[in-house]
């Protein structure tokens, strides 16, 4: 018996696909076709296939054309399925052409003509767009309007930048116009993203939803975990996706950590520490720097926070807060850090921007711990450490475009579904993080370190310096 193997994708199963596993199948007796997982498409830099594995198996399978459908999971997982299924040809589209000559060191290896005019990403762009708006501060902005050009699905229609931002020269910026007026962005796009000044979240969002605009926003989303209920409950009711940003949320590595934790791999989770920090120029030149700026709080706190709640929960028994505020900015903190107890857990969230320290997440469990170096943030790493060193493990895991890539694929289907969007972030997570930072914000019962002096910071001194003596 002459066994034939090919692999792919099979997204949105097309004529394409059938030509080729007939001929396939007309090179031997026996097919197996390799279906690639969801992790491994996204390691190959394929992130936004529309179907899940299950469907896109269903359907290879419902053909009748292959005898076997096994799942690749793997880089080189080919040269074991031929080796252990005693294959005898290996076949793909000519698009691969010499692609898998390697692999006629253990079988056969054919190429087969592509079928013009027909392919999955063309199918995914004719399901529809996506048009995008993008709103606040240029540096993000300008990340999250990159980032789109990776996710077809998403076609960015205009900008709008807060304050002094500004805009790229037409060649850098392609057809993407910009305007200075939230209404007149709203007119000209189905969704937003939102990077505006935090204070300005409530307002742009109740105003983008009103406009029946899909909305994905910097955290926190709103002042008070109140009024982030309110607009949830708004975006329900019009069937509108009300998504918080958090790009950490979605890094596979974060996304992993969180599932061996909640799988019992550590025992019992009892504590989380976050740290962010990073130093700001908050005031060398003056009063005027710090003003549009974010805080600590606003630039760090929901970052920080996310990993306690998700791990330990949303229903917290109390919270605690220690706060330093820029000296001659009273109300601009420039250190925090927000300690929540739970029944059976504490976290603890440190974030600084006149503050430095290891950025680093440490979950305390009962049977070991899990650790991500700094910055825990970004990472495409983190250890499971033990009691017994030789049980610790390691994971790695590919990070592209610091998660705002799979964020935005899972915001353009979470839209597409109509109002979905807890996927990554619950809508109970989003709205804790505006109850504890809106809380934290007031002052009110915090204790209150003396304020942070930052008139020239050594860095800066040290620089000046060097800039006189040369
Ligand atoms: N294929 C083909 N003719 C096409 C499209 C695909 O012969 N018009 C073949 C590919 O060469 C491969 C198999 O079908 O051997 C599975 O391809 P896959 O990558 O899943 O499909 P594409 O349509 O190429 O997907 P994408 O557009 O996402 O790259």
């Amino acid at each position: 018996m002459r066994k034939v193997i090919t692999y792919g994708t099979y997204d949105l199963l097309h004529r394409g696909h059938v030509r080729l596993l007939e001929r396939a199948k007309a090179l031997g007796d026996y097919l197996v076709v390799g279906v690639t997982a969801d992790g491994f498409d996204k390691v190959r830099g394929k992130i936004n296939v529309s179907q899940t594995l299950n469907e896109r198996m269903r359907a290879v399978q419902a053909l009748g054309i292959a005898d076997e459908v096994i799942v690749e999971e793997y880089e080189g997982q080919k040269i074991d399925d031929i080796r252990s299924m005693g294959i005898d040809v290996f076949t793909v589209g000519s698009d691969w052409a010499g692609k898998f000559d390697y692999l006629k060191e253990y079988c056969e290896v054919v190429y087969l003509d592509r079928t013009q005019g027909v392919s999955s990403t063309e199918l995914r762009e004719e399901s529809g767009h996506l048009r995008m708006g993008y709103a606040g501060k240029s540096p993000l902005v300008e990340k999250y309007l990159r980032e789109s050009a990776f996710v077809n699905g998403i076609e960015p229609a205009c900008v709008m930048l807060d304050g002094d931002g500004a805009w790229p020269a037409p060649s850098q910026r392609g057809e993407v116009e910009q305007v200075d007026d939230l209404d007149d962005l709203l007119r000209r796009c189905d969704a937003v993203y939102l990077a505006s000044r935090p204070d300005l979240h409530y307002k742009h969002i109740k105003r983008s939803l009103a406009a029946g605009k899909h909305v994905l926003c910097e955290s926190p989303v709103a002042p008070t975990g109140a009024e982030c209920e309110e607009l949830q409950a708004m975006a329900r009711e019009h069937g509108l996706v009300l998504a918080d940003a958090i790009k950490t949320a979605y890094s596979t590595a974060y996304h992993r950590l969180l599932l061996l934790a909640k799988s019992g791999h550590i025992g019992r989770v009892l504590s989380v520490r976050a740290v962010c920090t990073s130093l700001a120029d908050l005031g060398a030149s003056g009063l005027g720097t710090v003003e549009g700026k974010w805080s600590s709080s606003q630039a760090w706190g929901p970052t920080a926070l996310l990993p306690i709640l998700q791990l330990l929960g949303c229903d917290y028994r109390s919270a605690d807060f220690v706060r330093a505020d820029l000296a001659g900015h009273q109300g601009f903190d420039a250190f925090g850090e927000i300690r929540v107890a739970y029944a059976d857990g504490y976290g603890e969230a440190v974030f600084g921007k006149a503050a430095k320290s290891e950025g680093s997440l440490v979950v305390t469990g009962t049977d070991g711990y899990i650790y991500v170096p700094a910055p825990w943030w970004k990472t495409d790493y983190f250890e499971v450490r033990n009691e017994d060193p030789t049980q610790n493990r390691r994971y790695f895991f590919q990070l592209d475009g610091e998660g705002i890539r799979n964020e935005l694929v899972e915001f353009a289907r979470a839209a597409e579904r109509g109002g979905d969007c807890g996927f990554f972030i619950g809508a109970g997570v989003t709205a804790a993080i505006s109850d504890l930072l809106g809380r934290f914000s007031t002052g009110k019962g915090c204790i209150m370190l003396a304020p942070i002096e930052r008139g020239i910071s050594r860095h800066e001194d040290v620089e000046r310096t060097t800039q006189s003596l040369s």
